[in-house]
């Protein structure tokens, strides 16, 4: 377990990612996990929230075969852009330079953001059907985020749909952001976290709770999403927009169905309509949760809490069931108030219940450095680790 730490847990080269997000791992730390693991060629991967991809690059780069499932998808374009090589990157850059101007023609002279930079990606894949349509959805949706982001600062209520979708800019201000973008990207492109591809992944787009696990899949490499609220929906809003343009997409469904969705309207208000029977730990903080005499406690964070942990104990029960031999769960303690969600033993538990042992647990502390965790000292809030790695066997 020692080589782990080695490794830099969370990737901290901004510059070398080209998407800014929430890997929860970095490319070197999952390249060390395959050696740890002893994963071989006929095996195959699975990363059930692949996000970003970097587990699928780095098993592409490696010469074994994964499977990336992400429901979010904008996601899908982020984790195939990651598999192209930089010289395809570069000469796509090279070519949309050159023709941006003349592309543009087409694209009417005002519009919302979204569709302005649909109408210029329709038209380069129109007269440039060599330019992988992967790298024209990133540039074009990092230009719509940068207008967007723009906007956002003037007009702080601008998550609300109607309203981003009535904003209007003249096809100027897109001709200028996506030209920053191409440029920033080809000065930069050889030392971007591209690939140099050797086995290409199944990229899917897929709620994982329930997505069928083909029997191949031996391994799980994976970072869930946190217990943050954070909404990836809203996050990615600016570019789910742009490529509803392309295919259809229910923002609404979509931020249900997130595991660690910040939406609880529909459901009821005990711990008994949410399934954590698999975790002992996890029944004890919805308990915990319903017992708190906070207002907010019964009215929202119950709901959110157990949405959150019953999404798990599917996901998990999903993996325990099938033919996966061993997974690798990357995870954070969390307090809700003066309550300690130990979140990577309940995951434990619920392995356990699965028939998986845990056959070992290692945290980072927040320098990403590997730490001795005592329990007695995070409880008290003195230490809390950023991250877990655990890791599960099949019995
Ligand atoms: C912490 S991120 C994973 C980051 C990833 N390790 C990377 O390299 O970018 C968690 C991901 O889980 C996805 N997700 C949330 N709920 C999901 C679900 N029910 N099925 C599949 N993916 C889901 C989110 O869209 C998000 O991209």
């Amino acid at each position: 377990m020692d080589i782990l730490a080695t490794s830099k847990l969370t990737p901290h080269l901004k510059r070398t990612q080209v998407y800014p997000y929430y890997a929860g791992f970095s490319a070197s730390f999952v390249k060390t996990l395959l050696e740890y693991l002893g994963v071989e060629r006929t095996d195959v991967v699975l990363d059930p929230w692949n996000g970003s991809g970097t587990t699928t690059t780095v098993c592409a780069e490696n010469g074994i075969q994964s499977i990336g499932v992400d429901i979010n998808p904008f996601m899908r374009v982020v984790a195939n852009f990651k598999l192209l090589q930089s010289s395809i990157v570069a000469q796509a850059c090279r070519t949309l330079l050159e023709c941006m101007s003349s592309l543009m023609d087409t694209v009417p002279e005002s519009g919302p953001p979204h569709k302005m930079g649909a109408a210029f990606t329709r038209a380069a894949l129109a007269s440039h059907s060599e330019i992988s349509q992967h790298i024209l959805h990133l540039f074009v949706a990092n230009a719509v985020r940068q207008i967007y982001s723009r906007a956002r600062t003037r007009n702080p209520t601008w998550f609300s749909i109607e309203r981003i979708s009535q904003s209007l800019i003249a096809k100027t201000d897109l001709l200028t952001a996506l030209r920053n973008e191409v440029e920033s990207t080809l000065n930069k492109v050889d030392i971007l976290e591209l690939t140099s591809l050797r086995t290409p992944p199944r990229i899917e787009t897929a709620n994982f709770i329930s997505w069928n696990i083909p029997s191949e899949v031996s391994h799980v490499i994976t970072s869930p999403p946190y217990l943050t609220r954070l909404d990836y929906v809203k996050k990615t809003l600016p570019e789910l927009l742009y490529l509803s343009e392309f295919e259809m997409i229910d923002l609404g469904n979509l931020r249900w169905n997130m595991t660690g969705s910040v939406l609880t309207g529909r459901l009821g208000i005990s711990k008994d309509a949410f399934s954590v029977s698999d975790s002992e730990t996890a029944v004890d903080v919805l308990d915990q949760i319903e017992k708190h005499s906070s207002k907010a406690s019964t009215g929202y964070y119950l709901k959110f809490y157990g949405k959150y942990l019953s999404s798990m104990q599917s996901s998990i029960r999903n993996i325990t069931e099938s033919s996966v031999r061993s997974a690798v769960f990357v995870t954070q303690a969390s307090y809700y108030k003066e309550i300690y969600v130990d979140l990577p033993k309940i995951i434990s538990e619920m392995f356990q219940t699965g028939g998986f042992e845990e056959q070992s647990r290692v945290s980072f502390a927040p320098t990403n450095s590997m730490v001795t965790v005592n329990k007695g000292s995070y409880a008290s809030g003195q230490l809390l680790p950023n991250e877990t790695v655990s890791i599960f066997e099949a019995a």
